[in-house]
């Protein structure tokens, strides 16, 4: 069976078919509209702007992804109801129930956050419970324990700045372009074989509290900090690199240590990551060199593509919600920017 999967909640346009069968799940289509390239300007995204765009991209895209199927192939419609933009939630909303209205399929509301999960369900036979997944998005940074599918408990969030958010904020300061994350992982890699003579330390937040909250507005204002004395010494072309290094080290330790402290209080099975700043290789490689450390533990490294926003990943928890039977009423269902796991 078909599944089609909507999702709008920020910058991107997404919609995607994927096929469920016995043999597993394959995604068929995942067109994804990026609006990269106009919230560049200015250096993150703008509501407005990223809801008109909504408006402009969601048809086209929708039709790329339903090319090689028709219409009538498809058995229900998940879509993302939230959390993000209201703005730009609409539109992934608004067509979802039209066309569940149209097509007289079974709607399914999806949490972006479930999205981001269960991307990691399309390899779904390695996935043993209990698991722990660590969310860590532009929006989001949450640490989520997963008994049983659809059941999740936050063990812990940030309690400001979400760890995206800091890699955004920290790029702008160092000049890189937006998004910083990606920008900065490139500068580190590329400067890797480069000794530099300056020393400098940053701030692990939060990294022995006893809990499995994060923060990393601080942090962030440390960078702020430290550019304008260094600044006066040094050019921010030499400071870049070393300050860009050291940035994503600070938050990469505090990531990976409270989520392996999570797989062992909890005893999981099964690690995993969603969010864009999952697709980080060195985070990756850091959780996956540590959990060897705790071979009772598998580690499932996300699909790169599949980290950052796209409609196949709506479309793979749509996928079980439909085992489920959770169906949403179209009448009843709206967006909700600050929908909760
Ligand atoms: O999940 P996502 O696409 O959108 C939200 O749901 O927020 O995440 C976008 C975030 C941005 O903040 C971006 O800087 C970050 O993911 N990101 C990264 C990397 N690639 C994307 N952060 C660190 N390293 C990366 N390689
Ligand atoms: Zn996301």
């Amino acid at each position: 069976m078909f599944i089609l999967g909507i999702e709008s909640s920020c910058d991107e346009t997404s919609a995607s078919i994927i096929q469920c069968d016995n043999s597993g799940l394959k995604i068929v289509s995942n067109i994804v509209a990026s609006q990269i390239k106009i919230h560049q300007p200015n250096q993150g995204v703008i509501p407005e702007l990223a809801a008109r765009e909504h408006v402009k991209n969601i048809l086209p895209v929708l039709k790329k992804a339903i090319k090689s199927i028709r219409l009538s192939d498809i058995e229900a419609i998940a879509v993302t109801r939230g959390p993000g933009l209201f703005g730009s939630l609409l539109i992934g909303v608004e067509t979802a129930k039209i066309l569940a209205y149209t097509l007289q399929k079974p709607l399914l509301a999806i949490n972006h956050l479930e999205g981001h999960i269960y991307a990691n369900f399309l390899d779904h036979n390695q996935l043993q419970f209990p698991i722990i997944c660590l969310i860590v998005s532009g929006g989001h940074t949450q640490i989520v324990l997963i008994k049983k599918h659809l059941h999740y408990k936050i063990l812990g969030e940030t309690l400001d700045d979400a760890a995206g958010e800091a890699f955004d904020k920290v790029g702008r300061i160092l000049g890189l372009p937006y998004p910083g994350g990606p920008a900065i992982e490139s500068l580190v890699n590329k400067t890797s074989n480069v000794k530099y003579n300056l020393k400098i330390k940053l701030p692990r937040p939060m990294l022995h509290s006893k809990d499995y909250n994060f923060s990393f507005s601080g942090l962030k204002t440390a960078v702020l900090y430290l550019v304008r004395d260094l600044e006066k010494k040094y050019a921010l072309k030499f400071l870049r690199p070393v300050i860009a290094r050291e940035f994503q080290d600070a938050v990469i330790e505090v990531l990976v240590k409270k989520t392996i402290q999570a797989s062992q209080e909890y005893k999981a099975k099964t690690v995993c990551m969603g969010g864009g700043v999952s697709a980080s290789t060195k985070l990756n490689q850091q959780l996956r060199e540590q959990l060897k450390n705790y071979p009772s533990v598998t580690y499932i490294s996300p699909i790169k593509s599949m980290s950052t926003d796209n409609a196949a990943m709506i479309a793979v928890a749509g996928y079980f919600h439909y085992l489920d039977k959770r169906f949403v009423d179209w009448k009843e269902i709206f967006a909700d920017a600050n929908l909760s796991l």
